[in-house]
């Protein structure tokens, strides 16, 4: 269940449990000042007492929450957003999602909303931080409010509720792919993980799906899929999603995004050790991610034309599977060896990008837990953005630092193509050991691209965190979906309009 968030004037507060106001300090200024407008709706006067920071150490950092003292009906909660100057988009995102954590379960909290602020990025943080995932617990973990009420001078609401909408509908898609990645794998094998997307997707207005069997799969010569699928009892799947916006008459640009769908990961005959494969349940986000792409698509009115392949299957080293030194040809007709199993994401990944390749769209991005090195690399903040366009990682970047999913641009460097150079096949699954792991991956990946502009997101790192912090939950974060749903929404071009 989401979190409603509703935008009222500040006479409809009526009797509300939390009052949360925003404030900021300026550098060096120990008594962070409330943002304008926030004193008069929460009777509190314009600066904070210097003893009350300097007690609690508040210096209005950014997720920092002040809880005033007193004897009101309704607590208040001074929320920090940094120093003074406009706020960064994702400082709006981590202080709502402070002060849905600090205001805990029931009752209604309200959350005086200055002019300007962005109110798809405080929904989207709200909603988000109130996020769990209680599916296999007994008792339900604490809680959040029940509402969260957005205050806002009439003039501003009219602005404000499309905008909590868009957060909205961004969170729920998040939510949706945050749920696919934390099933534990037995309970979300490869059908599984179709028929739930394709229930999710069904009766979404520009939205059609279809899922791929073996057989289908086996047609369409998805070699690298058929690969990976050998070592499992489940069988693979291929889903593919399309959105088409309202009124397209064939002029609009088109997307393809490509997720890596291992529903578990334990690396096959390659065998992962037991911790590396405590996690691996996490190992088809990129799937996760692209379906709940174009699940918010029509929500965000995103008008680009969006096709979205998920590659699905299990991992695992049962009797048939496939064996260190194996060659096998995939969709695009190369043939590749594989000489490590745990190297499997790219194999999946190459007859994905074979099949968006075909399609020539104007952009083609795949989203993958793909190595062990981008951890290693960039750690859990931080995912890899490779690819062959600089306009096109230019403006991923652009947009995943407003998201709060910041990417680090890597590079495809022609001197380390025979790394992947085979003895005996065109190419093989697995650079130099030590050395440049995901850049290995990713240039194994750039051979099935085509000619389309192509970006690929490692995002093995971020795609899951040990412990809640700011708007992400424990478990799989979806790193990722909502720097594609902006890119999208905002027309998939370098310069949006
Ligand atoms: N799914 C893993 C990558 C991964 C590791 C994701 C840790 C999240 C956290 C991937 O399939 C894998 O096992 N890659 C190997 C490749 C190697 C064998 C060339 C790796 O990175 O160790
Ligand atoms: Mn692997
Ligand atoms: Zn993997």
């Amino acid at each position: 269940m989401s979190l409603p968030v509703e935008v009222v004037e500040p006479d409809g507060l009526g009797a509300v449990a939390t009052v949360g106001v925003f404030a900021q300090g300026g550098p060096g200024d120990d008594t962070p000042a409330l943002l304008r407008g926030a004193a008069d709706v929460a009777g509190l006067p314009d600066a904070l007492d210097p003893a009350l920071c300097a007690r609690d150490g508040f210096r209005a950092k950014v997720g920092q929450v002040l809880r005033l003292p007193g004897d009101i009906s309704h607590r208040v909660l001074v929320l920090g957003l940094g120093p003074s100057g406009p706020p960064r988009e994702d400082a709006w995102r981590r202080a709502a999602a402070a002060f849905v954590r600090a205001a805990g379960e029931g009752g209604d909290a309200a959350l005086v909303v200055p002019e300007g602020a962005p109110g798809s990025a405080l929904a989207e943080g709200a909603a988000l931080a109130a996020y769990r995932f209680d599916a296999y617990r007994t008792k339900p973990s604490p809680g959040s409010p029940d509402r969260v009420l957005l205050v806002a001078s009439p003039s501003a609401a009219a602005e404000l509720r499309p905008a909590v909408a868009r957060g909205l509908a961004a969170a729920e898609a998040v939510s949706f792919a945050r749920d696919l990645v934390n099933t534990p794998a037995s309970d979300l094998n490869p059908t599984d993980f179709a028929t739930r997307v394709a229930e999710y997707l069904d009766g979404r207005p520009g939205v059609g799906v279809e899922v791929w069997d073996e057989s289908r799969i086996e047609a369409e010569r998805l070699g690298g899929l058929r690969t990976v699928a050998r070592g499992s009892v489940q069988p693979p799947r291929v889903v593919r999603a399309t959105y088409t916006p309202t009124g397209d008459r064939g002029s609009v640009p088109h997307v393809v995004l490509v997720g890596k769908g291992i529903t578990f990961d334990s690396g096959g005959l390659s065998l992962k050790t037991a911790d590396g494969m405590m996690t691996m349940k996490t190992d088809m986000t990129g799937a996760a991610i692209v379906m709940a792409v174009v699940s918010a698509c029509g929500a965000l009115e995103v008008p680009v034309k969006v096709t979205a392949l998920a590659m699905v299957t299990e991992n695992m080293p049962g009797p048939d599977a496939v064996k260190p030194g194996d060659v096998f040809r995939a969709r695009n007709g190369s043939t590749i060896e594989v000489l490590n199993t745990d190297a499997e994401g790219r194999l999946v990944l190459a007859d994905g990008l074979s099949l968006a390749a075909e399609l020539e769209p104007d952009a083609i991005i795949d989203v993958a837990t793909l190595t062990g090195a981008q951890v290693v690399a960039l750690g859990r903040s931080i995912g890899a953005l490779f690819g062959s366009d600089q306009r096109l990682k230019d403006r991923l970047q652009e947009v995943g630092d407003a998201a709060g999913e910041p990417l680090w641009q890597m590079p495809l460097p022609e001197e380390y193509a025979d790394h992947i150079d085979s003895e005996i096949a065109d190419m093989k699954n697995m650079g130099r050991a030590g050395e440049a792991g995901s850049i290995a991956a990713a240039m194994l990946l750039s051979r099935f691209v085509g000619e389309s502009p192509w970006a690929h997101l490692d995002i093995a790192g971020p795609s899951r965190v040990a412990e809640p912090s700011g708007y992400l939950s424990k478990g799989g974060t979806a790193f990722g979906a909502r720097t594609l749903l902006e890119f999208l929404r905002t027309g998939a071009t370098a310069d949006p309009a």
